[in-house]
């Protein structure tokens, strides 16, 4: 039998959710609520039910799963409100706008007894996998540095990621993305966050922002969201003990070099180089490395379908969430954190 899904806010990412969802044997979207009459009659011409408000949308004895696809700042009570109606529910990230919202929502989980989990479907991204595996494959020793970038020069798009009362800004937009991928994949506690924001377009939120995160073994991760890029950075720079990782961008091109032979023998007088007069900075031997190129594993299915598995899974009882409010949790934490780093200017110690 497969489940019914009813979404509330059908803009753009609704939109693909749909698109996705076409052939998805598990659950099918039977129709939406939108604010906005204009997306209502969007959703009618694509053959779904149009309910004239989210109650009517709420009392469908059909739909069991509920999307909530609105904007940000009115996750919290849509979603508690659609567990009071006795549905499951998956949100769209960021999950809230702050940590007290998101735990309104997990004491409403436990008290409707409802199952809920977020639409982090950037732990599939194949760039983000690829790193993960070559680094757990121990190809470079142990890493000490994480660099994840992602750049654009566009600016950011216009309406409510501009409008910080709307949960507007990158950090919620894509810094929780980015975060969410490092704190999956480094089981330890963050310690340190410092975040430097900018404003460059907008007055109100950050379109910009740079932010590095301390992990209780000392490794660091740097985070980098730019929309005023015109030079570009790889995707993920990443400096184990032994040798480096590259992915240059979404393509997942990108190599590894690594030590094959440690070069300890130093010269006795300085050493002339294009740096000028140094030993540190001189070229190695080149056949003290070995360069690996890597590649997109195109065995990783990387689309929604793996979010709605593990939410479907869940409410079926077959398996727990993979995607949990819990871990949600502490990236919202994470996230206030950079915030009250950029304001204050400092480096603020925590135990997430
Ligand atoms: N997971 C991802 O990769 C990803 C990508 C893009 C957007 N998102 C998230 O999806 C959500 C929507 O983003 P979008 O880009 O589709 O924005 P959008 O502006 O295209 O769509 C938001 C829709 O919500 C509607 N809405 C607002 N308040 C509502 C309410 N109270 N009840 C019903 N409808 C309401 C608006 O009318 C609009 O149609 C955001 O939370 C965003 O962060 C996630």
């Amino acid at each position: 039998m497969k489940h019914v899904i009813g979404i509330i806010g059908y803009g753009g990412m609704a939109g693909h959710h749909h698109d996705i969802l076409k052939n998805y044997d598990r659950a099918y979207i039977k129709g939406v609520f939108d604010v906005n009459p204009e997306r209502l009659k969007v959703a009618e011409k694509q053959g779904l039910t149009a309910y004239s408000s989210k109650e009517e949308l709420l009392s469908d004895p059909e739909i069991d799963l509920v999307l909530i696809a609105a904007t940000n700042e009115v996750h919290m009570p849509l979603a508690i409100e659609a567990m009071a109606a006795g549905k499951n529910v998956i949100c769209e990230k960021p999950v809230t706008v702050t940590s007290e919202e998101l735990q309104k929502i997990m004491d409403a989980s436990e008290k409707y007894g409802k199952v809920f989990t977020i639409d982090q479907n950037r732990r599939t991204n194949r760039d983000f996998v690829l790193m993960k595996r070559k680094v757990e494959e121990g190809l470079i020793g142990e890493p000490y540095v994480i660099e994840s970038r992602v750049e654009g020069s566009r600016g950011m798009p216009t309406g409510w990621r501009t409008i910080k009362e709307l949960g507007g800004g990158m950090m919620l937009d894509w810094g929780v993305h980015l975060i969410d991928q490092l704190m999956y994949m480094i089981d330890e506690k963050v310690t340190n966050v410092f975040c430097k924001m900018y404003k460059i377009q907008y007055p109100e939120v950050d379109d910009n922002f740079r932010l590095t995160m301390t992990f209780e073994s000392g490794l660091t991760a740097h985070i980098e969201v730019s929309t005023n890029n015109y030079i570009t950075h790889p995707r993920w720079y990443v400096l184990g003990k032994t040798g480096t990782l590259q992915i240059d961008d979404w393509n997942c091109d990108g190599r590894i070099v690594r030590c094959t032979d440690k070069e300890d023998v130093w010269a006795e007088e300085i050493v002339y180089t294009k740096a000028g007069p140094t030993k540190t900075m001189a070229p190695r031997n080149e056949n003290s490395t070995e360069t690996i190129t890597i590649s997109e594993p195109l065995d990783v299915i990387d689309d929604l379908t793996v979010v709605y598995d593990q939410f479907i899974d869940a409410v079926e009882g077959k398996a727990e969430l993979t995607i949990k409010p819990e871990q949600a949790m502490r990236v919202m934490k994470v996230m206030e954190a950079a915030f009250e780093s950029d304001e204050k200017g400092i480096a603020v110690q925590t135990q997430i």
